[in-house]
């Protein structure tokens, strides 16, 4: 076989070399009928290939042809590397291919909804060139994803999705080394598993069921069943109604559950440490820095800060997203950190399955962390002797028929336990300063969306 190049490789000191690359002709730029510059695309890098009329090697006819391609098409290109003296500013690459051979592998429609190198402009870089008189066609956000196999080709994308995937393994790769065993849990369940409204329910050959909301009651069952310490990352199901920035309603979930010794503060310490991990490699990384040397309060002292800032809260009652923001201000301001663990909310707004506090059973031994004012992870320690258990789900509306193996789990004798459920895509959409948590999933689900 031939020799390949990746276009992010291509480099000042391969001057004088043959390149045989592969990749999308993101901008075709005749100057005349005797030279063409084509932008070729690989992934998140580009370089600048020129086409020049020479005897014997390039005609009018391959100008002419290069010339016609449409933008997008996937082209071979063979070429000499040549290093200009001026920067080039339309390609990652600081070189050029002088072509020689030019193909097209397979070519793209002639009108794409909108072109790759509008859509990678950051807004700045879009002011700029407005404000040249450049006419550039905005694209919003509905037709980027429903042109998903064309919009995830910008530079900005590839990025997101990178930070996705090198999160996860540094997520995982910290776990196995603290001994957690990665597990799989079902997805097509008998009952809901968190409560409320937000399950989709099917039917199962003429059985009711539904879409796991979360691995929560299959998670605890392994550790009735003998795992001191699991955890799973995989789809979780949500049948939001409310369209909002942060909600989907199939997302990845990181969930974790383990075995306490004494205290569901061993849980914040695996988050801590875990996160930690995770945001030290991305901010080495993937350079959006981030504050967050981890800091615990209590959902009183949180409720307390907000009180004394003018912000009220209903007594006992949950945080709504504007007083989530205003926390995650106070406390940046305060103590200089981007992340924190809001600890011990009251039992009657967590799921059923939660272990109220030993000494005063409106609390809860729960925790809620946020990342910029946002929550990302809710986590608790769960109930683990089953009439406790039973009278919990009752009271909180369960129909404890449809999780009935799950509570008998509990009946053989459990240890302490706990555990965390995260969202990879709210996550990665704080930790890259994103508006809009569509932008993190590949082939986003949200209220009014099932394709593409
Ligand atoms: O707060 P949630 O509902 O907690 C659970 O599922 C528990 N079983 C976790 C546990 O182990 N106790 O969801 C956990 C996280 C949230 O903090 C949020 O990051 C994310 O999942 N999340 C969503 N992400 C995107 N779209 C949605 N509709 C989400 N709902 C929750």
């Amino acid at each position: 076989g031939r020799t390949w190049t990746d276009v992010g490789e291509l480099c000042a000191e391969m001057k004088g070399e043959t390149v045989l690359i592969r990749g999308a002709a993101q901008a075709i730029r005749p100057t005349s009928k005797k030279i063409v510059f084509l932008v070729v695309r690989q992934s998140m890098s580009t370089v600048q290939c020129i086409l020049v009329v020479t005897k014997d090697v390039i005609s009018p006819q391959m100008v002419r042809f290069a010339t016609s391609l449409s933008k997008e098409s996937i082209v071979d290109v063979e070429g000499v590397i040549s290093v200009p003296d001026k920067p080039i500013t339309g390609a990652t690459q600081q070189v050029e291919i002088q072509v020689r051979k030019l193909y097209c592998i397979s070519r793209a429609v002639p009108n794409l909804p909108f072109n790759i190198e509008d859509a990678s402009r950051s807004e700045t870089e879009f002011k700029k060139a407005e404000e040249s008189g450049e006419q550039l066609v905005r694209v919003g956000q509905d037709t980027r994803l429903n042109n998903r196999g064309l919009d995830l080709r910008t530079p900005a994308n590839q990025a997101i999705f990178r930070v996705k995937s090198a999160g996860v393994n540094k997520g995982r790769q910290f776990l196995l080394s603290k001994n957690f065993v990665e597990i799989f849990t079902p997805k097509v369940i008998a009952g809901s598993s968190e409560g409320g409204a937000e399950v989709f329910k099917l039917d199962y050959k003429g059985k009711p069921a539904c879409l796991a909301q979360s691995p929560q009651l299959h998670k605890q069952m392994t550790i009735c069943g003998g795992f001191d310490r699991v955890f799973e990352v995989g789809p979780v199901f949500r049948a939001e109604n409310s369209y909002t920035h942060r909600h989907l309603c199939e997302f990845v979930g990181l969930d974790v559950e383990m075995e306490l010794k004494e205290h569901y503060y061993e849980v914040c310490d695996i988050v801590e440490e875990l996160f930690v991990e995770i945001f030290n490699h991305l901010n080495d990384n993937c350079s959006k820095e981030l504050e967050y040397s981890p800091k615990r309060l209590t959902y009183d002292e949180g409720v307390q800060m907000l009180k004394e800032a003018g912000v009220e809260i209903e007594p006992m009652g949950d945080l709504s997203t504007e007083a989530e923001k205003k926390l995650g201000k106070l406390v940046s301001d305060k103590y200089n950190t981007d992340f924190f663990i809001l600890t011990k909310f009251p039992l009657g707004i967590r799921p059923f399955y939660t272990m109220p506090c030993y000494d005063n059973s409106e609390y809860s031994n729960s925790f809620d962390v946020f990342l910029r004012g946002e929550e990302i992870i809710s986590g608790s320690q769960r109930i683990h002797d089953p009439e406790m258990l039973t009278k919990r789900a009752e009271q909180c509306g369960i129909d404890v028929e449809t999780i009935s193996t799950y509570m008998d789990s509990f009946r053989n004798a459990t240890r302490l336990h706990g555990g965390f459920g995260a969202g990879l895509e709210r996550i990665v959409m704080l930790f890259c300063g994103l508006n809009n948590i569509r932008k993190c999933s590949l082939f986003p689900r949200d209220p009014q969306r099932l394709t593409p």
